[in-house]
């Protein structure tokens, strides 16, 4: 689609409301155009965050001005000076403490997305950790429901039971998820385990991972946002590992390549161009909760906000030198350049045709729970009706029991889920879609659309959430509490 279509499409659907369900536009959102000039395409190296093991890691959460756009600078809220944050590398079955440090001006939250964390680890969206020094003073919570609070700095111990995937670490605190997600806080946390090392995937360096987030920026380099834009933010610059449609040099081998999809509303359709001869580029070997079971051949990859593809791309299919770039048929627009280089040379790695043996499917779930995701006629985006209230669970599901949870809806919502991941059974009544494969813990709702998910609590007890994550619907209570019992 061009991208005027698509803005006349946004616009028009603001007005229309019901409108969005039959046009089935190409993202839930509404453009904020950029008052920066654009930087040009195709410039920036793509960076690849510093990663950081072991069993007890420290982040210092502050503001850091960063190079993003040429002669400016970017006031961003990180992760240890750098968006994306630090990659944190765990290893299945070995418990991780990351203790984060906040130094920012305003209370903060971490989730790690995909984690199976116990409750009070979990991000829950009022245990707030407050500025080291109080902050800048106009933070009132007497009026806010406030959770367990910690000042200054606070131990998110994280099992780590669980099998390698990749998961990333964000924002979540109520109301203000999405403005501090798009200020940077965001990162990636990967967790390794025997069975994937096994496999003779691509590693090392040619095990990439691409967050791919879509921002605006303001004539001063600072990040552009808007609360105004209530079906979501969309910006018209395309960031991948925070470089603006940066550049990856590759050899003619296989890459594993890690797509997360960072941003706060933007769905993208990516697809690589020119295409290899015979087509196929993408060969799934991972999603949201890991390996699948086998792999699965992509033309172009859908992925909505919050969902990983991990696939694995071999440039050897290209010839040396060509430069192939990562599109979004969705909107038309350049994501990041694969630039082929080198000449031909031996790749030892491979996609087996088994990945993983662990699949089982859920036994036959006990009970059905049904959720509508739907704006309500004020314009609050609500679950079953109900605005997000901290507190007021909408499901009491009981510790290692299958369920069946319908998800309905009237527009594009990525259902996402905390504590367990689940595995998708239907959509409309009909099979799944090729990107419903594995273990899910966000699933691609689209308007009018009835998707069935098994899932089953493990572990821990407690209060976990369930939210759409369009990061402003999130944020415009479309979120609720769940309690495992
Ligand atoms: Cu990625 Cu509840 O969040
Ligand atoms: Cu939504």
């Amino acid at each position: 689609m061009k991208r005027r279509a698509f803005l006349g499409l946004g616009a028009a659907a603001v007005a229309t409301g019901a409108g969005w369900a039959l046009l089935r536009p190409a993202s839930p959102g509404r453009l904020l155009r950029s008052t920066a000039p654009l930087p040009p395409r195709f410039q920036a190296r793509l960076p690849i965050p510093a990663t950081r093991q072991g069993t007890a890691i420290t982040v210092v959460q502050r503001e850091a001005d960063l190079d993003i756009l040429p002669g400016l600078k970017t006031r961003a809220w990180t992760y240890d000076g750098t968006f994306p944050g630090p990659t944190i590398v765990s290893r299945s079955g070995t418990p991780t403490v990351v203790t984060h440090r906040n130094e920012l001006p305003e209370p903060t939250v971490v989730h790690l997305h995909g984690g199976h964390t116990p409750a009070e680890s979990d991000g829950y969206p009022i245990d707030l950790l407050l500025p080291v020094n109080g902050g800048s003073g106009h933070q009132h919570h007497g009026d806010m429901m406030v959770g367990a609070t910690a000042t200054g700095e606070r131990a998110y111990r994280y099992p780590m039971r669980q099998r390698a995937a990749t998961l990333w670490y964000h924002d979540h605190r109520m109301g203000a998820t999405a403005p501090a997600v798009w200020r940077g806080l965001a990162g990636f946390h990967l967790v390794r385990d025997d069975e994937e090392e096994a496999l003779p995937l691509p590693a090392g360096d040619h095990d990439v991972p691409l967050m791919i987030a879509d921002r605006s920026f303001a004539e001063d380099g600072s990040f552009r946002y808007t609360a105004d834009h209530v079906e979501g933010v969309l910006g018209d610059v395309v960031l991948v590992n925070g470089a603006p449609w940066p550049v990856l040099e590759v050899s003619p081998v296989r890459y594993r390549l890690r797509i997360l999809n960072a941003s706060n509303a933007r769905r993208y359709r990516l697809a690589l161009d020119p295409p290899p001869p015979g087509g196929d580029p993408f060969t799934q070997v991972g999603s949201d909760g890991g390996l699948l079971a086998a792999p699965v051949t992509h033309d172009v990859v859908d992925a909505a906000p919050a969902e990983r593809f991990d696939v694995v791309v071999d440039f050897a299919r290209w010839r040396p030198g060509t430069r192939v770039r990562l599109v979004d048929r969705l909107a038309g627009l350049d994501v990041m350049r694969f630039d082929v280089t080198g000449a031909r040379q031996a790749d030892d790695s491979t996609v087996p045709a088994v990945l993983s043996r662990t699949l089982e499917p859920l036994g036959p779930p006990k009970r059905t729970r049904t959720f509508r995701f739907r704006q309500s006629a004020d314009g609050t985006w609500t679950i079953n009706d109900e605005a997000y209230r901290p507190g007021r669970a909408l499901a009491n599901p009981r510790l290692g029991e299958v369920e069946r949870w319908r998800f309905l809806t009237d527009f594009h919502h990525p259902v996402h889920l905390h504590l367990d991941p689940f595995q998708v059974l239907s959509r409309n009544g009909r099979g799944v879609s090729e990107y419903d494969m594995g273990w899910k813990d966000t699933v691609d709702v689209r308007p009018a659309e009835a998707v069935e998910v098994a899932v089953r609590f493990t572990d821990h007890t407690g209060t976990f959430l369930l939210h759409c994550h369009n990061l402003e619907h999130e944020d415009m209570a479309m979120m609720a509490d769940f309690t495992v019992e």
